[in-house]
């Protein structure tokens, strides 16, 4: 049975940076809803918004104390409403991030929890005690430090697999499913159309917490011991108590799952999710549990990655298509060439690869203009704790890297690349705001920004609205089957799409050079559906020009 969430396309919002309606530097809903008229121009179905929940904002939102309020920095529950109203009256639904993996401290079950050892809270969260007066293991924080943090009070560490101001809830406890459950069902109720599961995959920790192999500073990563055995059997709850009480869509953010653990996550028996997001394309570039390094993405390893999920899933689950999210950096200066010269070809080619493929492609504020990483001259400039605690853990504290060196990575790599202004116009502050805003403006913004990209046909902003278009047009782009050609060349990523007699053939040139390809010969009496390029003659040998990106129909 074909699903609307397999024929949609989904534009994730990062309210704190998307546009700014009172002048306080920070992005709130209010602008969200001003923008809407652009997102419907642009072509999306959903609008995946990440957190806007109560929150003292240490993790930008990911860190919440109470998920049934809204951060009076984004606007009122009425302001909500209004966007979940407006946002259907354009065809557009919302999507809220649920995160449930942990809460903040400042959420009243966290406070009741550290009081004492014995109270109806205590166990919503992970206590133990101390091993020879340290932490029980040896894992690390997703932001640099341990896992763990020692309470005085009651002389016990809490789990906090990421900052020590997220405590992890104890999913074991009945009781904390039932609180996230009843709070989904009070969304669902005000109209919300499902939801993206921060880290959900890590929700089920192994019972005995086993220690793991340290990293670069030396703690271990948790990414195994916290895929727990009881995962499934939650999701499954979580599906019959709430998300088939009406017509959702989930994905659930999955790092490290494996192709064989994600089947069972999003097979399409709708029993847990529609889809996940799984992360291996994001780790090319990367060192095993390092991101800190300036490693270059090796073209055949990103094509053996993606066709892996892409043939790996056929027929039995689905796939999440994406490049970047609020977690990435910008994939135009990552994966491909973001100077003058090639910005525009570079981003309509990674947005024709991405968005030619089996699955249900994520658009990620800015993408859509080809938003660029930030030139960071500083340290001081970053406001991401992952980035700041990196810094002071590997430089000053460790000395594993020097100043220089980290800033290289940081530029590459920070979370913060993503997450400056949407860049609205040339205007001061691009548009966003009228005041200096809470992150510094990508200073490449009277180049790149929406007014200019809008009513330019020939635009980046244009090339994704016609592949969004084609994507409702055509079925094969939908469901046709995908299958790699060319797997050893280092700068073309080919590949074709079936569906009955139609077929599809993507070209991808990921380099600067000219390439010289040869076509199947049952496309060359074909057309073009979409280029990057003015098109040039289809014939069998064809030069492939630097980044450029065609689709032809047999
Ligand atoms: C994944 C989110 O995408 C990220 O932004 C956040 O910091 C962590 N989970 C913790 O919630």
């Amino acid at each position: 049975m074909t699903q609307w969430w397999q024929r949609a396309v989904i534009y994730q919002v990062y309210p704190q940076s998307f546009q700014d309606s009172n002048g306080d530097g920070i992005g709130d809903l209010k602008g969200l809803i001003q923008r809407l008229d652009y997102l419907q121009k642009l072509g999306i179905d959903a609008i995946w918004l990440s957190p806007v929940y109560q929150s003292p904002g240490q993790d930008n939102g990911y860190d919440i104390s109470d998920y049934q309020a809204i951060n009076p920095q984004f606007g009122t529950m009425a302001d909500l409403e209004a966007l979940i109203r407006q946002a259907k009256a354009r065809d557009i639904r919302i999507i809220m991030d649920l995160v449930v993996n942990h809460t903040s401290d400042e959420h009243r079950w966290f406070k009741v929890s550290r009081q004492s050892r014995a109270n109806p809270y205590r166990d919503y969260y992970i206590w133990r005690d101390g091993k020879d007066g340290k932490e029980p293991n040896n894992w690390g924080s997703c932001f640099s430090g341990p896992a763990w943090d020692y309470d005085e009070e009651t002389d016990m560490y809490y789990l906090h697999l990421f900052s020590k101001k997220q405590p992890d809830l104890n999913w074991d406890n009945p009781k904390v499913r039932e609180e996230v459950f009843d709070m989904m069902n009070w969304w669902l109720e005000k109209g919300v159309d499902g939801f993206r599961m921060d880290v959900i995959s890590l929700i089920s920790k192994q019972p005995d917490l086993p220690d793991g192999k340290p990293g670069i500073n030396g703690y271990a990563s948790f990414n195994e011991p916290a895929n727990g055995p009881h995962v499934h059997e939650y999701l499954q709850e979580m599906r019959e108590k709430v998300l088939n009480n009406a017509d959702t869509i989930t994905v659930g953010e999955c790092s490290g799952v494996t192709l064989e653990e994600a089947k069972k996550y999003a097979r399409s028996d709708e029993k847990e999710l529609n889809m996940v997001f799984q992360f291996e394309h994001m780790d090319v570039d990367a060192d095993a549990d390092n991101k800190w390094t300036d490693k270059k993405m090796d073209l055949r390893e990103m094509k053996a990655v993606l066709t892996k999920w892409q043939k790996g899933l056929e027929d039995i689950a689905w796939n999440s298509l994406f490049w970047e999210n609020h977690d990435q950096p910008r994939s135009v200066s990552r994966y491909a060439d973001d100077s003058a010269k090639y910005h525009d070809v570079s981003a309509k080619m990674l947005a024709t690869c991405i968005h030619m493929m089996q699955g249900t492609p994520y658009v990620y504020q800015g993408e859509e203009l080809g938003m660029t990483n930030v030139p960071f001259t500083s340290i001081d400039q970053f406001r991401d704790l992952d980035s700041i605690n990196a810094y002071r853990e590997l430089v000053e504290e460790q000395h594993v890297f020097t100043a220089e060196e980290m800033m290289r990575y940081l530029c590459r790599k920070s979370r913060d690349n993503a997450r400056t202004p949407f860049q609205w116009d040339d205007s001061a502050y691009a548009g966003f705001s009228t005041v200096e805003p809470w992150i510094m403006v990508n200073p490449n913004y009277k180049e790149i920004n929406a007014k200019k990209q809008v009513d330019d046909p020939e635009s980046v902003f244009n090339y994704y609205r016609k592949l969004i278009a084609l994507r409702k047009e055509k079925e094969i782009i939908v469901y046709g089957t995908y299958d790699l050609l060319l797997p050893e060349s280092e700068e073309i990523y080919m590949y074709t799409r079936t569906l009955g007699e139609e077929k599809l053939l993507v070209v991808c040139n990921f380099s600067e050079k000219e390439v010289a390809v040869e076509i199947p010969e049952e496309f060359c009496k074909g057309s073009y559906l979409i280029a990057n390029y003015p098109e040039g003659e289809i014939k069998e040998q064809m030069t492939i020009r630097p980044y450029e990106a065609f689709v032809l129909e047999k």
